[in-house]
């Protein structure tokens, strides 16, 4: 055979139906039908997660009014990671900033030690209002939460020093980064920081322009991974959960 005649495996014309050549063809040309697959198995992954963090009644109605009232709140495996981290440091006071209805709420009060009490922070007393009737559902006795109403930047200077097992943050994003300050401030050595919504749906890994709320998301990331102080991991569960330990 010349050269010019030299046959490529990729190249000889399509083999009858079936063949090996007809296969190794066929499937170069379905990588981009694969990646689909992939995405689709990813997608129906994270589903499989967040049905296998069952939610009760109470869960499933402060869900409900989050979405009558335009909020975001904490996916079902989101909720299942902060109960998990809650209950890892054995929480007997976590601040919670982003009270919302009180999903995120029950999930961590269901994490921490059954004395323990969360102290919660939002500025809109109705959000505060469906949450306590949410963890009075789920039978919490009503010395375990502190609901204080305000902006984060008002309350958390008022909270004690080293007086918290774990902070939440799930308020204004744009804040993420006074949080930051405020937590390490506020947290024991050994104690969580965590922030929700830290993918924002995708836009913090998109090359596009970005609204301000992404750019502070994306400085907090750079911060808390070079901190000295801190022990960092950004859990894919819901929207991207980012974790850190205080040393
Ligand atoms: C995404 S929702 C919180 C959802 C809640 N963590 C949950 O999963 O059920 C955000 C909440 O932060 C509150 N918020 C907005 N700005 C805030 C601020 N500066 N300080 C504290 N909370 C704030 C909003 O009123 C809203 O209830």
């Amino acid at each position: 055979m010349s050269p010019g005649r030299r046959s490529h495996p990729f190249k000889r014309p399509v083999p009858s139906a079936g063949s090996r050549h007809q296969r190794i063809q066929s499937r170069r040309g379905n990588q981009r039908g694969q990646e689909r697959v992939i995405t689709g198995n990813r997608q129906a992954s994270w589903a499989f997660a967040d049905a296998y963090a069952a939610e009760d009644d109470a869960l499933r109605w402060a869900r409900d009014r989050a979405r009558e009232a335009g909020l975001r709140s904490v996916s079902p495996s989101t909720g299942a990671a902060l109960r998990l981290l809650a209950a890892t440091v054995d929480a007997k006071a976590v601040a919670e900033i982003g009270t919302g209805t009180g999903v995120s709420g029950i999930h961590l009060l269901y994490g921490m030690r059954p004395d323990g009490v969360l102290t919660t922070v939002d500025p809109e007393p109705e959000h505060q209002q469906f949450a306590r009737q949410a963890f009075r559902a789920c039978g919490f006795a009503s010395n375990r939460a502190r609901f204080i109403p305000g902006r984060a930047l008002d309350v958390l200077p008022r909270l004690a020093d080293a007086g918290y097992d774990l902070v939440f943050c799930d308020g204004d994003r744009l804040e993420f980064l006074d949080y930051l300050a405020e937590s390490l401030r506020l947290l024991r050595p050994g104690g969580l920081v965590v922030f929700e919504g830290v993918f924002a749906n995708g836009r913090t890994v998109d090359s596009g322009p970005q609204p301000t709320e992404v750019i502070r998301i994306r400085e907090l990331l750079r911060a808390v991974r070079e901190s000295q102080e801190l022990v960092p991991s950004l859990l894919p569960v819901g929207d991207g959960l980012l974790c850190a330990v205080k040393r």
